[in-house]
């Protein structure tokens, strides 16, 4: 039943906004991941609770795949080519640090 809203409003979110875009979402030099998450992310990746960010399938939780997946996105997920380096770095640390994994 949680997993089913998840995905539906995954899916509502990607119907609004489109497939396969590129977001020019350019983090501040010192915003914490976080404060990264909470700006680009979270309209799409509600926060399940208050230290739960996301559901991490195991194949993308670890930081190389995900700074993979926050740079490249997917069919239905923007890329965000402007989230590098160190703020890419604190972006991983804060998913990994505060999701689930199933
Ligand atoms: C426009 C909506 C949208 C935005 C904004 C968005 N995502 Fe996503 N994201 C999706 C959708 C839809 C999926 C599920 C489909 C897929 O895996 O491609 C997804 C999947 C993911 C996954 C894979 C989860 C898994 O377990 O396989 C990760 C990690 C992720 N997003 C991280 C992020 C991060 C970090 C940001 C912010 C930089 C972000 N997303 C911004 C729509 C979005």
């Amino acid at each position: 039943m949680k997993k089913t809203s998840v995905v539906l409003t995954f899916f509502a979110a990607a119907a609004l906004i489109g497939c396969g875009s590129t977001s020019d979402y350019t983090p501040p030099a010192d915003a914490s991941g976080e404060q990264i998450f909470s700006t680009a992310c979270s309209e799409c990746h509600k926060p399940l609770k208050g230290d739960v960010a996301m559901i991490l399938s195991e194949k993308v939780a670890n930081k190389d795949a995900l700074k993979n997946k926050i740079q490249n996105g997917s069919m239905r997920m923007p890329a965000f080519k402007n989230i590098q380096g160190d703020a890419a770095d604190r972006l991983a640390d804060y998913l990994l640090a505060n999701s689930e994994v199933k």
